[in-house]
């Protein structure tokens, strides 16, 4: 089947979809986006990804391309036309096409707006996260503003590349004090010897999940234990159990920190049962 992708008001084959030259994302990284998982046909927390995704714009002053609601039926067209059952469906906005220039466009230039679907293997990817994985750790080089969610993501490429090399998933940045902040591509979290499930503030040096946010939901409603406060990277390797959560990824155990065992090396029951759970918390669209 073919898959068909939203370029600038129009569906288009996705082979053949593109934007212009001159657009900002490509020029500038001039842009922002969301993920949101796409789950039996249904999108997850889409209120929250799109609240964040207006808060995203509103920080960098990009216009909306449309209304919240007619964004909505663009994403859910979007998982219609490429008939996803379980996968992503990834929208992108930017500060649209212009003669390159470092300042603002007029305000006469429309933002532009991608939406594209992709369909995943559920089962494989529930054994592959089941299984659990390893992360090892990198200085934070980023900009303060991890909390936007921005396209400018070339320090996570070279760190999840890094990751990769090195026979692991996922990179955890650890900032100057030695506080690990987050994953490349996720939110980092522990659980403590006496239970505790720790991660760090979402105020400072870290994007604020939407998974993330859903998990404290939940944890709340299983009365677990859950704080939000730093720790370090020692304190992560003497943790009962670590793991990663994202759109992507919901809640997946960290088995192993720079080629150290987390607990036993083995998925623990606190990750295991907060990802076998999380959609029974998670809002469906
Ligand atoms: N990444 N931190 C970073 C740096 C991220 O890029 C992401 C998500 C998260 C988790 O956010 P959420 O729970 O809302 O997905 C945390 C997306 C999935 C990506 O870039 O593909």
């Amino acid at each position: 089947m073919s898959r068909i992708a939203y370029v600038n008001g129009q569906y288009v084959p996705h082979a053949e979809a593109a934007v212009h030259i001159e657009d900002r994302g490509y020029q500038f990284a001039d842009g922002v986006y969301e993920v949101c998982e796409v789950r039996d046909g249904a999108l997850i927390d889409a209120p929250r990804h799109l609240a964040r995704l207006w808060r995203s714009l509103k920080e960098l002053r990009i216009r909306a391309p449309m209304g919240e609601a007619a964004l909505r039926v663009v994403l859910r067209e979007t998982v219609r036309r490429n008939r996803v059952r379980d996968g992503i469906v990834y929208l992108q906005v930017t500060r649209g096409v212009a003669r390159r220039d470092h300042y603002f466009p007029s305000d006469a230039t429309p933002p532009a707006l991608v939406v594209t679907a992709r369909a995943h293997d559920r089962a494989k990817m529930d054994a592959g996260a089941e299984a659990g994985i390893r992360v090892i750790t990198v200085p934070e080089n980023r900009w303060p503003r991890v909390d936007i969610k921005t396209v400018g993501l070339l320090p996570n490429v070279l760190v999840k590349q890094q990751a990769k090399e090195a026979g692991a998933k996922e990179a955890w940045y650890v900032d100057a004090e030695g506080y690990v902040t987050e994953g490349g591509s996720t939110n980092a979290w522990i659980v403590t010897q006496d239970d505790v499930i720790v991660t760090r503030p979402a105020e400072s040096g870290v994007l604020r999940g939407v998974t993330r946010t859903t998990l404290f939901d939940l944890a709340e409603k299983l009365q677990m234990r859950i704080e939000e406060r730093r720790f370090t990277v020692a304190e992560a390797k003497a943790a009962k159990e670590a793991f990663n959560t994202a759109a992507t990824a919901l809640v997946t155990p960290v088995v192993a920190i720079d080629g150290a065992l987390v607990g036993e090396g083995r998925p623990g029951p606190v990750a295991l049962g907060l990802r076998r759970r999380f959609h029974e918390f998670a809002e469906r669209d």
